[in-house]
């Protein structure tokens, strides 16, 4: 069921020119340094500062490539949880920094752009949560983790694209479910476990503009190729109908999470995938399954959240110790419950 009466946040956060762009473009130090000298002073200041550089896969290539662990949200915030260095610098998005700051209390958690917003995360506030409550008294709340920490801590349950389905399915039966703010996401765990959910009318913008006509076509023009799609897609529920009636093939037609993506491109015997998602995963699916092809369906899913975490930042970050992500301790107390109740289950 899609909720009409609160309305999703429709502003994105931007971009354009953030504070920690100025700050490099105007340092001293900064602003002559060779991409080998940036890398080689990160690679000094990790050690020096006991830090462990976590990435998102859908990073630039050369953060991937400097990272010591890349991968899906769930495994990030896995990583985070489990570390024993002293400092973690995320190079992701805000939210997921939020993610480990909560996860660690303990740890300097660093953002290089704290602007790395996500237009996704921006559709809901935890008001609106409260009052979406109000009128379903009863049911459980689950939140995708692209929520902000004040979000987290009204809900029940956290769930990534990698466990979404799986969190649903433990939910005591009888029970009403509000799922926010990814309404593809929520179409697909719905009809995948059959679930009554109320669901929040929240999209990425990157990931929105996927079409079923157009990946229809291109599995058309590449008969051999298997089709990856992200459940945060635009056209996941038209997709899954499609399925369900034979219209898109059932053997060759996959949703995962960033990372279950890669995993699959390694393991499956097809040469060539089709890839339904943000591009910026394209670089860890060629570097780790080198002998295939990746073709994406859309060349123009960029997100530019993620691609304002640039190499001197990284450095700016290690060197100043900036930005320091924290959450008030009484928000963190609540939003880790909704968090570690979704490792508990997957
Ligand atoms: P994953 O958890 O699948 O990496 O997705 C995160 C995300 O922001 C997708 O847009
Ligand atoms: Fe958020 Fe979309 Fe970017 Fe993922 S791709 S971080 S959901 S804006």
């Amino acid at each position: 069921m899609l909720e009409t009466e609160l309305l999703p946040v429709k502003q994105r956060p931007s971009v354009a020119y953030t504070e920690a762009t100025k700050a490099v473009e105007s340092d001293e130090e900064i602003r002559p340094m060779t991409e080998e000298q940036l890398i080689e002073g990160i690679n000094r200041l990790r050690k020096e500062r006991n830090a462990v550089i976590l990435a998102h896969n859908y990073q630039l290539p050369i953060i991937q490539d400097l990272a010591d662990f890349v991968g899906d949200s769930l495994e990030l915030s896995r990583q985070a949880a489990k570390t024993d260095a002293d400092v973690i610098v995320f190079c992701g998005v805000h939210f997921m920094a939020e993610t480990a700051a909560i996860l660690c209390p303990d740890k300097k958690v660093l953002i290089p752009d704290p602007e790395a917003g996500c237009s996704l995360a921006a559709t809901v506030t935890a008001e609106q949560v409260r009052r979406w409550k109000e009128k379903h008294p009863d049911a459980i709340v689950v939140a995708y983790i692209n929520t902000t920490a004040e979000v987290k801590a009204e809900v029940d349950y956290c769930c990534t694209s990698a466990n979404a389905v799986k969190v649903i399915q433990s939910l005591p039966p009888d029970r009403d479910i509000l799922f926010l703010p990814d309404m593809f996401l929520g179409l697909y765990v719905q009809r995948k476990t059959g679930r009554r959910m109320y669901l929040w009318l929240g999209e990425c913008h990157v990931h929105a503009g996927f079409r079923a006509e157009e990946i229809a076509e291109l599995l058309e023009r590449s008969p051999d190729a298997d089709l990856l799609l992200h459940p945060e897609c635009g056209c996941i529920s038209q997709c899954m109908l499609a399925l369900a009636e034979g219209e898109l093939p059932e053997d060759r037609t996959f949703v995962y999470s960033t990372s279950g993506m890669v995993r699959h491109a390694k393991e499956s015997p097809r040469k060539t995938h089709l890839v339904a998602t943000e591009i910026g995963i394209l670089h860890r699916m060629k570097k780790e399954a080198p002998h295939k092809r990746f073709i994406p369906v859309r060349e123009d899913a960029i997100c530019e959240y993620m691609k304002t975490i640039t190499l001197p930042k990284v450095y700016r970050s290690l060197r100043d110790m900036v930005y320091e992500v924290t959450v008030p301790p009484d928000i963190a107390e609540r939003a880790r419950k909704a968090i570690e109740r979704m490792l508990e289950i997957v």
